[in-house]
């Protein structure tokens, strides 16, 4: 093809553009591409046609002329969960065990935020996270897998939902590290959809001349980029039916929950489609999810919805009513996505709005704008959305110290520095109730540190069955298992 044809073909596809877009109301995306070169015109065309603008538009207008309001407090019960170490353990664990074993069990990881809280400048996954070797999150969960897959005589298959914005340094970080030791045929990593930023009319922002601003759709989008990735395929091919779920903030998740998972299989409460764990809220103002039931089916209240009557209200042993606070780590089955995602399924996720600053250019000058207050706003949808779309939903209370350490912020609560304290908690509880001795102060503390590698032990039960503790733990040292 010629050049001169080419660019016949490019004006011809701009002319189509334009109409569409004028019909939409988002003709101002082509405001300059007069100066655009063919590259950037192709560029832009490329995004507008991947961002299905008509659809976008829609999401846009309904987002824009109706609020998610949170039922009326009368009408919000507290759920109710499945205790720790319910009666049957064993058998339940061995059931969950026995899925893994299988083969049919699958890790995923949501790691398109942009860890913006925490000051990190890269991928949230790629941030050190353990107290003495400074693992990086996405290695702690690879060791985990690894172990598992020792366990169960085979590989387990690990997703990785990535945003376009971190898709590439992610994908870099696990090459740089040889995949940590997995068979990287197993690493399935794709990443999220995104959605355009607008403005009080509802007008889309150009991040440059010839690109929109976009963000990330949220971890609901997850639902959406499992199905659009191949990811359900590749794990119906594989023979996969759970996906054990969990955010890429948390060193201290299970990655594979045996018990966890085989609660959800056999628990009558669940309906084998999404299942949930929580912890007890620390105090009313924690800034976690809280399960509730309305209009009979559970869901998750983000804190910030959550009316403060009800995160306020304790029982009459002054405990917390609404306690059963959320730490994003869910089991859904397979045949609930590919349900909820499938043509025709109307899969319609609630559209949280929130405001930011997004830098643009300006349509008159053709200057970059960065500005100092909001000025946009982003849409994004939850993955505990999905759980009243399950027939039935279970939530499983497990423990803190056990399993949610987050790293969300740079300091203060949820930061590194709480996270690794309790990651010190925990492999202290482990030793202790594997028989070993640690030292402590006069108040009570442990006087040495202490972390725990998963090829050592995934449990306190591993820990216990499988390693030979030193002899003695000396106050002062730092000991890595
Ligand atoms: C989240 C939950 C909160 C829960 C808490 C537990 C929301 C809105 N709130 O809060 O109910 O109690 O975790 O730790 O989720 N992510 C993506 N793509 C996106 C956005 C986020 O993959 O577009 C991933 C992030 O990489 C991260 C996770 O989702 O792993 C959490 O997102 P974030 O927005 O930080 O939620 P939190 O405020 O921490």
């Amino acid at each position: 093809m010629t050049s001169a044809s080419r660019e016949d073909d490019l004006a011809e596809c701009v002319t189509t553009i334009r109409a569409m877009l004028t019909e939409c109301g988002q003709e101002h995306l082509l405001a300059f591409a007069d100066e655009l070169t063919p590259d950037e015109l192709k560029q832009l065309i490329e995004q507008v046609e991947s961002i299905d603008v008509p659809n976008a538009v829609r999401l846009v207008e309904k987002a824009r002329t109706t609020s998610i309001e949170p039922p009326p407090s009368d009408q919000i019960r507290p759920a109710s969960f499945v205790s720790r170490v319910p009666d049957h353990a064993e058998s339940i664990r061995a059931a969950g065990q026995a899925l893994i074993d299988e083969g049919k069990v699958a890790a995923f990881t949501v790691a398109g935020g942009q860890g913006t809280r925490l000051g990190w400048n890269g991928p949230k996954g790629t941030f050190p996270a353990t107290p003495l070797t400074g693992k990086p999150l996405f290695r702690v969960f690879a060791e985990q897998l690894a172990a598992h897959a020792r366990r169960s005589g085979h590989s387990i298959p690990w997703y990785i939902m990535t945003s376009p914005i971190n898709d590439a340094d992610t994908r870099a970080f696990f090459r740089d590290n040889n995949w940590f030791g997995l068979d990287r045929t197993d690493v399935f990593m794709f990443p999220q959809g995104v959605l355009p930023s607008f403005d009080e009319e509802g007008r889309f922002l150009l991040a440059s001349k010839s690109e929109i601003a976009v963000n990330p759709d949220g971890h609901g989008g997850a639902l959406r980029a499992l199905r659009a990735s191949g990811a359900v395929e590749d794990m119906r091919a594989r023979g996969i039916e759970q996906i054990s779920y969990f955010q890429v903030d948390n060193p201290t998740v299970q990655v594979l929950d045996p018990l966890f998972i085989g609660l959800h299989a056999t628990n009558p409460e669940s309906s084998g489609e999404m299942s949930s764990k929580m912890v007890r809220k620390r105090d009313a103002g924690e800034k976690v999810g809280v399960f509730c039931v309305t209009d009979d089916r559970t869901c998750v209240i983000e804190y910030s919805d959550l009316p403060g009557e009800l995160a306020d209200a304790v029982d009459e042993q002054g405990e917390l009513k609404f306690v059963a606070g959320s730490i994003a780590i869910h089991v859904l089955s397979v045949d609930f996505v590919d349900r909820v995602t499938s043509e025709g399924s109307g899969l319609a996720m609630p559209l949280h709005k929130a405001s930011k600053k997004v830098p643009h250019v300006d349509l008159d000058s053709g200057q970059l704008i960065k500005p100092k207050t909001p000025n946009a706003t982003k849409l994004e949808m939850f993955i505990f959305d999905a759980i009243p779309l399950a027939d039935r939903s279970m939530v499983y209370e497990t423990d803190r110290v056990e399993e949610f350490a987050p790293i969300k912020n740079a300091e203060g609560e949820d930061s590194a520095d709480s996270s690794h304290q309790l990651q010190y908690q925990r492999a202290t509880r482990w030793i202790e109730g594997a028989g070993g001795r640690i030292p402590r102060t006069e108040d009570g503390q442990p006087s040495c540190h202490v972390e725990i590698t998963a090829s050592t032990a995934l449990d306190e039960r591993d820990l216990a069955a499988n390693t030979k503790l030193p002899k003695s733990f000396v106050a002062g040292q730092q000991y890595i298992l």
